[in-house]
């Protein structure tokens, strides 16, 4: 049984090479700390196959953090209510309801003007500070955790010790018990802000939240998870799409004609969610014509299946005039991404902006610090001047 190349991680901005080898021979069990019966799944049909079909194919609640061990009883406990990838339908769809009503493409163009807003806010900064300047904690960081921040009516000035705990957290090499004291220290944390949102409901989600029926645990799951998902992704791709726009001189004009091409492609080709959360096996089923037992663990990946011929050709090339095909990047069926709406919509105000803003961008680092043992693949720093 071959080994899982390294949690499937990687170095560079392509896949383990290893990973592209394995979706020639379909889905097939493969040898992880996670358990003892685990399928990878490599292939784009295969992968549409788990994970649009709840009814085969569950969301593991024990294992909630991709590529890292499976999660204890208590920290199950202390971690599963009100997330949404830790349930399955009806309980998923009544969480992921109360919330979608702010996602949603409407909501998006109400709320641009505040994004490009924030997008010159920090670019005023970085022109201020001038170069040499860190791409990753001046611009890609900040602009999506301003903009969930201000959605979710969460002080921005805590930016500091949360995203600390969340990079802690999604650590895939921490010991279970440190896991458990981030994700209790970032619970108390939230549940700090939703009982002052209790007093005084606003108008953002936070208040939306606790004048709903969740419970008080729920609460703080949710808001835990819209918190996390809605920067740490978007700031990763944020990094890594401008280190792979500056790689070569025509990227830039590219993106400048069209940013949404452009940026569908870059989800595609650089995919920051190294797995996509796995599913448990609920019944006795059949997958890539393996038998699988109810209880087995299935490991979709989602950086394999973004780069299969069968999705589009040449896939490991980066084209950045092609129609992206319907990928994977923010996952698919009912956990597909509930803020892919507003990472899109924040990649392409942020490409453009900073390109337009510094036409004579340019990476200084020479070698980039990818950050290979996390659970959102990134940059560590970018530094950049101009
Ligand atoms: C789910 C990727 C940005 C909130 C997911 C999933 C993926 C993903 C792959 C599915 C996981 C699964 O099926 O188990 C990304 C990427 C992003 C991004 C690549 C940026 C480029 C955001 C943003 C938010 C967000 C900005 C805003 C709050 C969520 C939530 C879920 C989710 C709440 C769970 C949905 C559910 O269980 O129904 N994301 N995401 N994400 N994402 Fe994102």
């Amino acid at each position: 049984m071959p080994t899982l190349p390294l949690h499937m991680r990687r170095a560079g901005f392509d896949p383990a090479p290893e990973l592209s080898a394995q979706r020639d021979e379909g889905v097939r069990l493969v040898d992880v700390p996670q358990g003892d019966r685990v399928w990878l799944v490599t292939r784009i049909a295969d992968v549409r196959e788990v994970l649009g079909d709840p009814r085969r194919f569950g969301n593991s609640p024990h294992h909630v953090v991709p590529g890292a061990p499976a999660l204890s009883e208590e920290e199950l406990a202390a971690v599963r209510p009100g997330n949404p990838l830790a349930f399955d339908p009806p309980e998923h769809t009544r969480l992921r309801r109360l919330v979608a009503g702010e996602f949603t493409g409407r909501r998006m163009r109400w709320l641009e003007p505040r994004v490009h807003e924030v997008v010159r806010d920090r670019l005023d900064a970085l022109e201020r500070g001038g170069p040499p300047a860190d791409l990753v904690t001046g611009f890609a960081l900040p602009v999506p955790a301003l903009v969930i921040c201000e959605m979710l009516g969460v002080p921005f000035a805590d930016r500091d010790a949360f995203q600390d705990r969340y990079a802690r957290f999604f650590d895939v090499t921490l010991a279970s018990e440190e896991r458990l004291g981030i994700a209790l220290e970032s619970r108390a944390y939230l549940a700090e802000l939703a009982r002052r949102a209790r007093s005084a409901p606003g108008d953002d989600l936070l208040g939306t939240l606790v004048r709903s029926d969740l419970g008080e645990d729920e609460v703080v799951g949710l808001a835990d998870l819209l918190l996390l998902a809605g920067h740490e992704t978007t700031a990763n791709m944020l990094s890594l799409g401008v280190a792979t726009l500056l790689a070569e001189p025509d990227r830039r004009a590219r993106l400048l004609a069209a940013p949404e091409v452009v940026v569908e492609e870059l989800l595609r080709w650089l995919t920051v969610v190294p797995t996509g959360v796995p599913r448990i096996a609920l019944v006795e089923t059949e997958l890539g014509g393996r038998a699988v037992l109810p209880g087995d663990l299935v490991i979709c990946s989602l950086p394999a299946a973004n780069r299969d011929p069968e999705l589009v050709p040449d896939p490991d090339a980066l084209d950045l005039g092609r129609q992206a095909g319907s990928h994977v990047a923010f996952g698919h069926g009912v956990h597909h991404c509930l803020g892919a709406p507003l990472a899109r919509m924040e990649m392409r105000i942020a490409f453009q902006a900073l390109l337009t803003r510094f036409p004579d961008l340019r990476v200084v680092s020479t070698d980039l610090v990818f950050r290979s043992e996390q659970a959102v693949y990134g940059l560590d720093e970018l530094l950049v001047e101009w």
